[in-house]
């Protein structure tokens, strides 16, 4: 919290994106008592508990509610179901669609969510952080209009082309009822909240401004004209340097970097206030000199300022779990 606010803390705070997941044997355990993914999500009893298992297991600085950015989708009636070995999938959004959604009942939807993070919070030591999240308006229509994930997601950039009203509607929706619930979150007990941009990296210029940068604006600012002090890191990847202005356009506290974004240029965005990242994943599963090299040249450039230790994206199923022991001790200078 104290690095959101744009102090420097050493050794920096860390936590891992997913750090909740399929590498921890303790995870695919109670997931498998759980049933179906969103099972696993809506069940409080099930969400604190995974929530919970890596700050155990490591002591991480913050705690990231386990849940997913497509209980928005979900929320809204598109049908979400998740494939074990194929991914998300939920029926394709049309324009007809797009006019016929509706927030109402969303939160209503979503109570076990809250339910949870108010858990996780009483469960949670003291000094460590509880971070609420979502998916960003553009990274959640992408979903909503392919059906599926996409390696570009060009329906959706082919649908804002040919049907530029709708997709704006579908934008502000997604961004008043994300706004909302994670005004819901912070209520519930979160200390500051994430929101995940992950398709940004695919947009040309002013389509980032537009679907990426001026959606995130409007979420921060619904969010502190009725939470003054709401405390938030936007987190655009693959946005390279269209990143320059990405602070500016979203008033974010923190912003997130991936692994390709080079550390000469966050340096110089830490200039403006926190920066999170940004470990590239895959050094977490080799381990050894590539892990510790990684980890060295990011606390060298970036262990001088505001900076939230964290992976360029999610840590991957594969990742050894005793590498992010290493990990979290080097990080601290214990190893
Ligand atoms: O970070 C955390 O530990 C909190 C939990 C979290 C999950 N998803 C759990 C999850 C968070 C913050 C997310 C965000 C999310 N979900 C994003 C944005 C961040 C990113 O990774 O880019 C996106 C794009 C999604 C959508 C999503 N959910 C996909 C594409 C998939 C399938 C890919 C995969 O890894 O299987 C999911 C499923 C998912 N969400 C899993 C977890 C732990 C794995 C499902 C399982 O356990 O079977």
């Amino acid at each position: 919290m104290r690095v959101l606010s744009g102090q420097t803390v050493s050794p920096p705070p860390i936590w891992l994106m997913r750090q909740a997941g399929r590498y921890l044997p303790e995870y695919r355990e109670t997931r498998a008592k759980a049933g179906s993914f969103l099972d696993l999500c809506y069940t409080p009893e099930h969400a604190i508990e995974v929530t919970l298992q890596p700050i155990r297991r490591y002591g991480f600085d913050a705690a990231i509610l386990f849940s997913d950015i497509l209980v928005i989708p979900d929320a809204l009636k598109r049908n979400v179901k998740f494939t074990e070995g194929y991914g998300p999938s939920m029926d394709p959004i049309s324009e007809e669609g797009i006019r016929q959604l509706t927030p109402e009942g969303v939160l209503d939807h979503l109570a076990p969510v809250f339910e949870a993070v108010t858990g996780i919070r009483s469960a949670l030591p003291e000094e460590t952080t509880l971070l609420g999240f979502c998916g960003a308006p553009w990274t959640v229509a992408t979903y909503m209009i392919a059906g599926h994930g996409t390696p570009d997601q060009a329906p959706a950039r082919l649908f804002a082309y040919q049907h530029p009203e709708a997709f704006d509607h579908l934008l502000a929706l997604l961004a008043d009822v994300s706004a909302e619930y994670l005004i819901r979150q912070i209520d519930a007990g979160a200390d500051a909240v994430q929101i995940f941009d992950s398709w940004a990296g695919v947009l040309g210029e002013r389509e980032f401004e537009r679907f990426a940068v001026g959606p995130v604006r409007r979420m921060v600012d619904r969010v502190r004209s009725s939470r003054p002090n709401a405390k938030i890191i936007a987190f655009a990847k693959g946005a390279g340097y269209m990143l320059k202005g990405y602070r500016q356009g979203t008033d974010a506290d923190a912003i997130g970097l991936d692994w390709s974004v080079p550390l000469a240029f966050a340096a110089e965005l830490q200039k403006d206030g926190a920066v999170q990242g940004n470990l590239d994943p895959m050094r977490v599963v080799a381990g050894g000199k590539a892990l510790e090299d990684g980890i060295d040249a990011i606390l060298e450039v970036l262990g001088n300022g505001p900076l939230i230790f964290n992976l360029g994206h999610g840590i991957t199923p594969q990742a050894n779990p005793d590498h992010v022991t290493a990990l979290v001790n080097r990080v601290r200078g214990k190893g």
